[in-house]
């Protein structure tokens, strides 16, 4: 800490979310039958206070006649605004022990609930300076001390002007009675908090706008936790991804932009140029023209499951990390599959669109259950192997069959080929990835090895099965029913007529590839994503990444993380460790791993560094990208 500078912290909507006078209505009154009436009463008393028709002292004596509050209620009150701590202050907790002597609170709200909330952070209770509470015997609020200056206006400046500090000081908070204190000549600075809530007023009076806690640190260089407030990284968010996504960056600070539609490829050049972080769903095309124009992103987010979208050799060329939810949608897909089976063995799909026309045809012929059908799962990845487990809860027989060994799951029994599976199997089930050699994988000769009556699912990729095969044995009795969700050409939009040779055949389940669109697999995405970015972003881990080498770090303690992105060629790591070594730099951990384009080095080391090393490492040939956390 530099020794003279203090910080005067606000408590309401600054420490805290919210204005404890809210909350603790929201307590007092929550039995109370004239509550709307009482609580209209009170924030007439708030404007009044503010437009100065109301003293200070006036508005919370004021409030506290309507209230009437009690030592018990103040207990709920304390719990409550202990669990709505403002998210930056709650990442920065080592700020304030360690440096307890240089923080202060200063509010115009009442001790009796500050403190218990403020000193958990280790600030001092002598550095709390705020109003208090006066009680009867029964613990009821009958008023308040009317000597301290903070039951007055102008009462902060008041206050500080007595502690006598000898140094900078500067204000934190988001009301206009913080801007007091500079403006009585008393501070520094004013910063105008503003990640709970934005008063213009006091915005256009601050020295500096403070979206959160970590911007006051980073310009004082107070910073322990990361390198670079989370504000100044900004955050694009396209294509509508789900609430829950937005409302997690937007609470670990990022400052985030967000749009229900994408963007063209135009458009997002030159929206890129500011963007740190970019989020999309499956239709925004990052091309490597887009990639030229991003020379501030860090990773891009890929609310969905597949990453086509993305130029990744270009991004990774670029030092992006690329992150998706591969396994967000598991579920939904394999619940869709077991629906569909159970439907075309029982032959539903033809009954009930013959009942749409009038005809009832009741009769068992053709029905069957699934329970002690042999089930072939092609594909035992993610979704085959959790097919696995539901189907065979189910009563089936399950086999399977990958290319890769793969660890059968409860009894299920694998096949050596692909045609042990196929002729044993009554319902057929694909669930291989989409790579290029998996085109036509199931074509004429495979369908000639399958069972008569066969039921036949894809709900894996479209280019995977050769549909003119398919067509043909679902006409020549061959498959006798058939879902299929992906197509070797779907199109682009609603708009669009889906065209297929699939269309009309008997017991044929067609559906527009929403196997995993589900709202629960939206929001496992919009959960699942967002902890990829921030992990990558917080301590440089790439675990689960595309494009990048997957490295699992552990947390950094009392140590500075260099992350280098290089081209992957040799020697760089030793050019690396020459530049520490010159500068007398011990290091704690290195992890390097590589794929076939680049490297990636983290490097922990335990000592402050000067910019010349920085400078050393960023001139290192073949850098793409350099940045250190903490
Ligand atoms: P995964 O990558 O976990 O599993 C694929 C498995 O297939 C791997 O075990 C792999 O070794 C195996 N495999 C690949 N080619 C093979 C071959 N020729 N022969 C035998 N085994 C082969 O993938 P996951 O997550 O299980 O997804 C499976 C498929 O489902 C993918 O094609 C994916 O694109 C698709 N999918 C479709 C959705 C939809 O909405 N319909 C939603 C989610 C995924």
């Amino acid at each position: 800490m530099i020794p003279n500078k203090y910080f005067i912290i606000d408590f309401d909507s600054t420490f805290t979310k919210v204005e404890a006078f809210d909350v603790l209505a929201e307590i007092c009154l929550s039995d109370n039958p004239e509550r709307e009436s009482i609580q209209r009463q009170i924030a007439e008393i708030t404007n009044q206070g503010m437009d100065g028709s109301l003293s200070l002292r006036e508005s919370i004596e004021k409030r506290i006649q309507l209230l009437s509050p009690h030592k018990r209620h103040l207990g709920h009150l304390i719990e409550k605004l202990k669990s709505l701590v403002t998210d930056s202050f709650q990442r920065n907790k080592d700020f304030f022990n360690t440096h307890k002597d240089h923080v202060f609170i200063v509010s115009n709200g009442f001790r009796e609930f500050i403190e218990p909330v403020v000193t958990e952070f280790g600030i001092k209770k002598e550095n709390v300076l705020a109003n208090e509470f006066r009680f009867d015997d029964s613990g009821k609020v009958i008023g308040f001390d009317t000597e301290n200056p903070l039951s007055a206006n102008n009462g902060k400046a008041e206050q500080i002007k007595k502690l006598n500090l000898d140094g900078d000081i500067y204000v934190i908070g988001d009301g206009y009675t913080d801007y007091e204190i500079k403006h009585s000549g008393l501070a520094n600075k004013f910063y105008a908090f503003t990640e709970n809530i934005e008063r213009e007023r006091v915005v256009t009076k601050a020295d500096h706008i403070a979206p959160s806690l970590d911007e006051v640190l980073y310009l004082n260089k107070l910073n322990t936790n990361i390198s670079y407030p989370k504000n100044r990284i900004n955050m694009l968010l396209l294509e509508g991804v789900h609430p829950v996504a937005i409302e997690l960056v937007k609470a670990e600070g990022f400052t985030v932009e967000s749009y229900p539609a994408g963007l063209d490829e135009d458009e997002l050049c030159e929206k890129i140029k500011n963007v740190s972080v970019l989020g999309i769903r499956s239709k925004t095309q990052v091309t490597a023209k887009v990639l030229a124009n991003a020379d501030r992103l860090m990773a891009i987010g890929a609310f969905c499951i597949g990453t086509n979208q993305i130029d990744l050799a270009a991004a990774t060329k670029k030092g992006v990390a690329v992150f998706n939810a591969p396994f967000s949608n598991t579920r939904s897909v394999v619940e869709l599959a077991i629906a569909e089976m159970i439907m075309l063995i029982r032959n539903i799909v033809d009954k009930s669109n013959k009942m749409h026309k009038g005809q009832w045809d009741k009769s068992a012929k053709g029905s069957f259950e699934v329970r002690g059908k042999k089930l072939g799962i092609i594909g035992y990845g993610n979704i085959g192997a959790q097919l696995s487990v539901l189907a065979e809860n189910l009563g089936m027989k399950v086999l399977y069959y990958d290319k890769e060994e793969k660890l059968a799951l409860g009894n299920a029994v694998k096949c050596k080929t692909l045609k042990e599976l196929l002729s044993q199997s009554d319902v057929v089930t694909l669930h291989v990835d989409g790579r290029e050699s998996n085109a036509n994988f199931i074509g004429v000769h495979e369908f000639a090895l399958m069972k008569k009556g066969v039921i036949f699912l894809n709900l894996s990729r479209g280019h995977i099965v050769d549909v003119k095969a398919l067509r043909e044995n679902i006409l020549n009795g061959k498959v006798a029913g058939c879902a299929i969700d992906v197509y070797p050409y779907e199109p682009i939009s609603n708009d669009e007529e889906f065209v297929s040779e699939l269309r009309g055949l008997p017991n044929t389940i067609l559906s527009p590839h929403i196997g995993g669109s589900t709202l629960e697999a939206q929001e496992n995405i919009g959960n699942f994503v967002p902890g990829k970015i921030m992990d990558y972003i917080n301590t440089g881990s790439t675990s689960n990444s595309v494009n990048f080498p997957n490295l699992t770090l552990p947390t950094l303690e009392n140590a500075h993380r260099l992350i280098h992105i290089h081209d992957n060629v040799p020697g760089i790591l030793a050019k690396i460790n020459n530049v520490l070594a010159a500068h007398g730099i011990n290091i704690v951990g290195q992890y390097l791993k590589t794929n076939e384009h680049i490297g990636y080095v983290i490097t922990d080391i335990n000592k402050e560094y000067d910019k010349e090393v920085i400078k050393g490492l960023r001139s290192i040939e073949h850098t793409i990208k350099f940045r250190v956390l903490y």
